[in-house]
């Protein structure tokens, strides 16, 4: 005679067996559930100084809000970043319309409208708070050629083929929706019109900036051609940033070749 408890073996090894396929479906969807897609964004839990939000790899940095203004206009920033020599270098024609996107209180913007005496500066950013300190300056020292615009985290609220160049100092890293940015910021260059960012290396160590706010030129490169641009050169005259300039292309049969 079989023994009873050997028609329990099989009852409990198949109970066992459906345990084990339910709890490993639920570590799997809860693994996925910590990695959820969005289009082109991935994310992930965040760094102290990133949003947990991945676009090409690259974590994305958290916005610096304008409590920490004053840091843009430090007396040591001149020395420190040299933007004199990056305004230089943007060889700008005097009737040029820039668009200074993620302006800030305006510490380029200034710079940049002692350049375009005869075109303007048109200071994009999504702080009001920003631009109404780049405003009280602006009006304090009568500079006519700046205007400010109220953009969102992924539209800079620019019209279709109205600026020559864009330029991002220190900024695109911060952007929540770089490619939905850059969307709009190729719709209003005109062809042939310039993109130029300058971001801190993040190939070198000795740039004491904080990891998600410092960008490798590979990386950079990496996500503006995929918005379309052509990259032209880097210029390493800055003590700390990568100077890199793209181009957006005069055609599409252009863009099909690059
Ligand atoms: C580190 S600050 C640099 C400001 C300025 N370019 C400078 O060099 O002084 C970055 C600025 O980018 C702005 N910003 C972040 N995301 C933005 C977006 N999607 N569109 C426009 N501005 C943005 C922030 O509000 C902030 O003022």
């Amino acid at each position: 005679m079989i023994p009873s408890y050997l028609f329990w073996l099989p009852r409990t090894f198949f109970r066992c067996l459906s345990l084990l396929l339910v709890l490993s479906l639920t570590v799997s969807c809860a693994a996925t559930a910590a990695q959820p897609t969005d289009g082109s964004y991935s994310y992930k839990s965040p760094s102290s100084d990133g949003i947990g939000k991945v676009y090409y790899g690259r974590e994305i940095a958290n916005v610096m809000g304008y409590q920490g203004a004053n840091w843009l206009a430090r007396p040591s920033r001149a020395t420190e970043e040299r933007s004199d020599m990056a305004v230089d270098a943007l060889m700008l024609n005097k009737d040029d319309v820039v668009a200074d996107i993620g302006a800030g209180l305006g510490y380029i913007s200034f710079q940049l409208a002692r350049w375009v005496k005869e075109g303007k500066v048109v200071a994009v950013d999504v702080q009001p708070e920003m631009l109404a300190l780049l405003e009280a300056e602006r009006d304090k020292y009568n500079v006519s050629n700046i205007e400010t615009v109220l953009g969102t985290e992924s539209d800079p609220n620019l019209p279709a083929e109205s600026i020559d160049m864009a330029v991002m100092f220190d900024a695109y890293h911060e952007f929540a929706y770089p490619e939905e940015m850059m969307t709009g910021i190729v719709k209003a260059l005109r062809p042939g019109g310039q993109v130029v960012l300058a971001e801190y290396r993040a190939e070198n160590p000795l740039v004491l900036i904080k990891k998600h706010h410092k960008m490798t030129q590979k990386q950079v490169k990496k996500e503006l051609t995929a918005a379309g641009l052509s990259w032209i050169k880097t210029d390493d005259r800055l003590p700390q940033q990568h100077l890199m300039f793209f181009e957006k292309p005069t055609s599409t049969l252009k863009q099909a070749d690059t």
